[in-house]
């Protein structure tokens, strides 16, 4: 039967054939400018046919070290030090003079001293009011040890056991002046076998390659016949378009983690929201412009919602009317339950933390208590490349005893910091529920610009009270916008890409 061998192989067994004796793996690889596992591999095949194989064996190598190098390069420091004694004529000074004078590192200038000794090229003359190094040569050929030293000019590496006796003995001398290293490693060199010496490349059958196996040559076992064309693995494979989770997905989990980090729960509330919650509660006249049709999609069916316990209906009854209890004059007006038992689209979710108020009350909680919802919310808006008439509140609160402006500009600003953005800016802006009240804007870099973010504040005593939240207890609130902070963190220039979910931007993005 002829034997089959891949084309790679029988490459390899050419090369080998050509060589003759023995040759070194790793030099081979480089010749032939192929991987060494990717050679190895093609010996294993060689090994399996009985044509060939390799033996192993535990080199020593040594090197220079770092030094080492640097004496080859530049000379031993007694070489050094001669050629400057040399040439500056330095000879008829005196010592304690000398290293200034020669201007060599301290430590080089001693080695350099001693070595000229220990080579015989100079003594120390020690006669009373004179200490000098007097050379005693008139030739300074190479030493033994530097000749030694320059074989390291062709080879980085040198094997141990090719050392004569005589390097040796030099090899001894440097690695005493610590200029040596060693290295110890499994060298592995090739053979063929008699039967790969005397097999004829004619005898010898070439592997068809196919650059990938099928299920039927799987199930034939005819895969044994074929020869795998190798991988190019720095190719871009094929693009994979499995199935992903949105990127505002993503991107609302990773809100929610940050905030459930800083020790914050989730709360959610109602999309279908009362006038009052939405409004009334939040201490918004209910003649306030913002509540007309223009703004605020309200309800046919159900036409009336609920109201929470006619006590606290009656707590932001009074309180718009003349303040109630929270020191406020009100805004001095009839107020109308009926207006409030509108149903609406939710405007804000502030809406929803003003329920978590009203829970606090009715449970009789204690503070500190920080909830955080990231939820849709509705506005009469017309739809364009930055507006939407739907979009995602990341609203929170925090319910807690001498709580301040300072805690709410933290809060905010590690949020922002933790999401990706380093630098968070807070002004003055108003709200109708919040004093003082602030604007949330944050650098975005690649326009170089301040942005706004979004809202945030120090709840009204006009809309703790009704709640039972009273002074120093106070209430952090803020209500940020999702899709900007997505339109920012995505590089998306029109808002409506986020839910019209363009195809090429879903694959890039995903995970
Ligand atoms: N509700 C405000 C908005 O929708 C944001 C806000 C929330 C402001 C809480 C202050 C406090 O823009």
């Amino acid at each position: 039967m002829k034997i089959k061998l891949r084309k790679q192989v029988i490459d390899i067994l050419k090369v080998l054939k050509e060589k003759k004796s023995e040759y070194i793996a790793s030099e081979l690889a480089k010749e032939l400018d192929i991987d060494y596992i990717v050679l190895m591999s093609a010996i294993n095949d060689l090994k399996e046919t009985n044509l060939g194989g390799f033996k192993e064996k535990e080199v020593f190598q040594i090197s220079l070290n770092k030094e080492g190098e640097l004496y080859l390069n530049k000379g031993l420091p007694e070489r050094q030090l001669l050629d400057i004694l040399l040439s500056n004529d330095l000879t008829e000074k005196n010592m304690e003079d000398l290293q200034g004078a020669t201007s060599l590192d301290k430590k080089l200038f001693y080695i350099g001293i001693s070595n000229i000794k220990k080579n015989g090229w100079g003594v120390e003359s020690k006669a009373p009011g004179e200490h000098k190094l007097l050379l005693i040569k008139e030739v300074f050929p190479q030493t033994d040890v530097e000749l030694f030293l320059k074989k390291f000019e062709k080879n980085d590496k040198i094997d141990y056991s090719d050392l004569s006796e005589d390097d040796l003995i030099q090899f001894n001398i440097l690695n005493k002046r610590k200029l040596i290293k060693q290295t110890r490693k499994t060298q592995r060199s090739l053979f063929l076998t008699e039967k790969g010496k005397k097999t004829k490349l004619n005898e010898i059958e070439m592997l068809k390659q196919v650059s990938k196996i099928t299920p039927e040559m799987l199930n034939s076992g005819s895969w044994m016949d074929y020869d795998l064309k190798p991988f190019d693995v720095t190719k871009p494979g094929p693009l994979l378009k499995a199935g992903k989770i949105h990127p505002m997905v993503n991107l609302i989990n990773e809100i929610r983690e940050i905030f459930i980090s800083l020790g914050f729960t989730e709360i959610r509330g109602p999309i279908i929201e009362s006038a009052f919650f939405n409004f009334d509660a939040l201490f918004q006249p209910q003649d306030h412009p913002a509540r007309e049709l223009h703004d605020t999609f309200y309800l046919n069916n159900p036409k009336v919602s609920k109201l929470p316990e006619k006590d606290r209906v009656k707590a932001v009854k009074e309180t718009h009317e003349n303040g109630g209890t929270s020191g406020s004059l009100g805004w001095g007006y009839k107020w109308e339950e009926s207006i409030a038992k509108k149903t609406l689209l939710r405007t804000h979710t502030t809406a929803t933390t003003i329920r978590r108020l009203a829970q606090y009350y009715k449970n009789n909680e204690v503070p500190p208590i920080k909830v955080f919802s990231i939820d849709r919310v509705f506005r009469n808006e017309k739809v364009d490349k930055s507006h939407l008439a739907e979009f995602t509140q990341i609203e929170g609160i925090v319910i807690g005893e001498k709580v301040t402006l300072c805690d709410l500009i933290g809060v905010i600003t590690e949020f922002y910091k933790k999401i990706g953005f380093e630098k968070v800016i807070t002004r003055p802006g108003f709200f109708p529920y919040t004093e003082p009240s602030m604007e949330v804007s944050v650098f975005y870099d690649k326009l170089g610009e301040w942005l706004e973010m979004g809202g945030s504040g120090i709840f009204r005593p006009e809309v703790t009270y009704p709640w039972g939240i009273e002074n120093p207890t106070r209430v952090l609130a803020w209500g940020l916008g999702l899709e900007r902070l997505a339109m920012l963190k995505f590089g998306r220039e029109d808002i409506r890409d986020l839910y019209i979910n363009p195809i090429k931007w879903l694959r890039q993005e995903s995970y």
